[in-house]
């Protein structure tokens, strides 16, 4: 991370689709990543919004019998409230529907038009509305397309976009930037299909309105994937390429799911490059929920609603059970029980309990101010220079890796640590034999919990803010460069009467 700007990317969000855990998922991990990139000093922007045209919204509000803009608009502060709900903390959120986008998907259009690689011609082939996307003959399964949805045979005027030309300048891309796409299995499922060739593809409709008029042809909208795609930019001001496009562009990352991983490593770059515009740096697939291991979906009505998990466990264990739970890049499951157990494990007893044994010691026996801390023995050390080392073991997995999963690991090997050297130590012990040796402890303690709930931050800022404030430290010292000795606490400053930080889930009788 040698530039001093960040800007993270989620996808846009349908806006028919109730938010669900997977919509959570992509938001709150680009959050853990920017307030990362935020904490340690960088300029960042976080962009997420919704996807607001196509036919399937057009659809679905001639369903409703309300104006496609009336349709869209609830649909969006549906995904808003779930972000705040959420805590996550982003700079933007573009709409489709707004004038900002629609100028901005217009002048991308106009671009690419100009260098001549767009051309009128007739689409014809298998069209899946719910996927957006058509398909050929080979490419259904029973009649449906890949994902199960049912497709219609449809054929129209169309323009088209010459992708068929960027196929060596992909591959290029790809072989000069072996970092563009992750995880790196993602990548070679990228390079073997662009290597497989590619066609051009249909990039406007004319059988329907709801989008974003082609320019110079009005009868045309925009395919919605190709309006969609520029939101990275119009949120920056495209076509204006100074202020906000200049100083963020070209993005830092891209996060999407792997489903859409196709649209963002093979169509988006070559727009961009058809535009003579640059390249985002890199584009990460993540992995797919299921729960209970089954695919989460409308019909078996069996999505895992992120509220419910807010308003009975709470909004750190949601976010941090989603950073913890799988290996970033990969498949994960949820089950009722793994929640439980984990934010039980982890939450309640390894940091809960340690911090709720430290600070009250802290409290009842050192007149409730940081103690002293006196000479330091080897054990002490070993425990100090654990915690000031983790920093430098943890950037590189939020900046180059994206090891979220890791993250936390190794923030918990600490905490463990610690727990390991409370119980060694026997603090409550020294109370009666030894004072100044439990003040060491105590102080040792409370030292190691201000790396661990600095750290913490941007998995969960809520209770990383609580741990803070029991430990008496000024809100303008929380960034990462007050990880170091210099920083470290001082003795004597009084601290707050101490407080539960995780209390411990216990299922009420009669529940699953
Ligand atoms: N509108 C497009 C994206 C356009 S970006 C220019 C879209 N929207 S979506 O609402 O269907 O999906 C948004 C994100 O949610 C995608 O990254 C998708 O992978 C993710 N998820 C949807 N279901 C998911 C799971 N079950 N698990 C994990 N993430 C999933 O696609």
């Amino acid at each position: 991370m040698d530039k001093d700007t960040f800007y993270i990317t989620t996808p846009i969000y349908y806006v028919n689709d109730k938010p669900h855990i997977g919509h959570a998922y992509t938001t709150v991990s680009c959050d853990v990543l920017a307030r990362f990139a935020r904490l340690s000093g960088k300029e960042v922007m976080f962009l997420t919004g919704t996807d607001e045209h196509g036919l399937k919204v057009q659809q679905s509000a001639e369903k409703a019998g309300i104006d496609p803009c009336d349709f869209v608009k609830p649909g969006s502060g549906r995904f808003k409230d779930l972000f705040h709900a959420l805590h996550i903390q982003f700079d933007d959120f573009i709409r489709t529907t707004e004038p900002r986008h629609q100028q901005a998907a217009q002048a991308v259009w106009k671009t690419i038009a100009e260098k001549g690689q767009i051309y009128l011609g007739s689409y014809s082939g298998w069209y899946s509305v719910q996927d957006e996307s058509y398909f050929t003959e080979t490419e259904l399964v029973d009649g449906r397309a890949p994902t199960g949805a049912p497709v219609e045979w449809l054929e129209e005027e169309s323009y088209f976009f010459k992708l068929s030309e960027f196929q060596e300048k992909l591959l290029e891309h790809y072989e000069k930037n072996p970092d563009f796409i992750q995880p790196a299995s993602r990548r070679n499922e990228v390079i073997r299909f662009v290597e497989s060739g590619l066609r051009d593809l249909s990039v406007s409709r004319c059988n329907f309105n709801w989008g974003i008029p082609v320019p110079g042809d009005e009868k045309h909208v925009m395919y919605v994937w190709f309006d969609a795609l520029t939101n990275y930019i119009s949120a920056l001001g495209y076509p204006d390429e100074a202020h906000k496009y200049k100083k963020f562009w070209p993005a830092t990352v891209h996060m999407v799911g792997k489903d859409i991983l196709r649209f963002h490593a093979v169509y988006w770059p070559a727009m961009l490059m058809a535009a003579g515009l640059p390249l985002p740096e890199k584009v990460y697939a993540h992995g797919f929920w299921t729960r209970d291991g089954k695919k989460m979906s409308k019909s078996l009505g069996n999505g895992v609603d992120p509220y419910e998990l807010i308003e009975e466990f709470g909004v750190d264990q949601t976010r941090f059970f989603m950073a913890r739970e799988v290996v970033f890049g990969q498949d994960g499951d949820f089950s009722r029980e793994s929640f439980i157990q984990l934010t039980n494990s982890h939450l309640a007893n390894d940091l809960g309990n340690l911090t709720q044994r430290v600070l009250s010691m802290i409290h009842k026996n050192c007149g409730a101010c940081l103690p002293n801390c006196g000479a330091i023995e080897p054990e002490d050390e070993q425990l100090l220079t654990q915690a000031a080392g983790l920093f430098d073991s943890l950037t590189p997995l939020l900046t180059e890796t994206y090891e979220i999963q890791k993250y936390c690991e190794t923030i918990w090997s600490v905490i463990r640590a610690a727990n390991q050297y409370v119980d060694a130590q026997a603090p409550w012990a020294l109370r009666k034999t030894d004072t100044a040796r439990m003040e060491t402890v105590l102080y040792v303690l409370a030292e190691t919990l201000r790396y661990v709930g600095i750290l913490i931050q941007p998995l969960m800022p809520t209770s990383a803010a609580k741990l803070l404030d029991l430990l008496s430290i000024p809100t303008d010292e929380r960034s990462f460069k007050f990880l170091t000795v210099e920083h470290a606490l001082v003795s004597g400053t009084a601290v707050p009467k101490p407080e539960g930080l995780f209390p411990r889930f216990v299922e009420k009788e009669g529940e699953a």
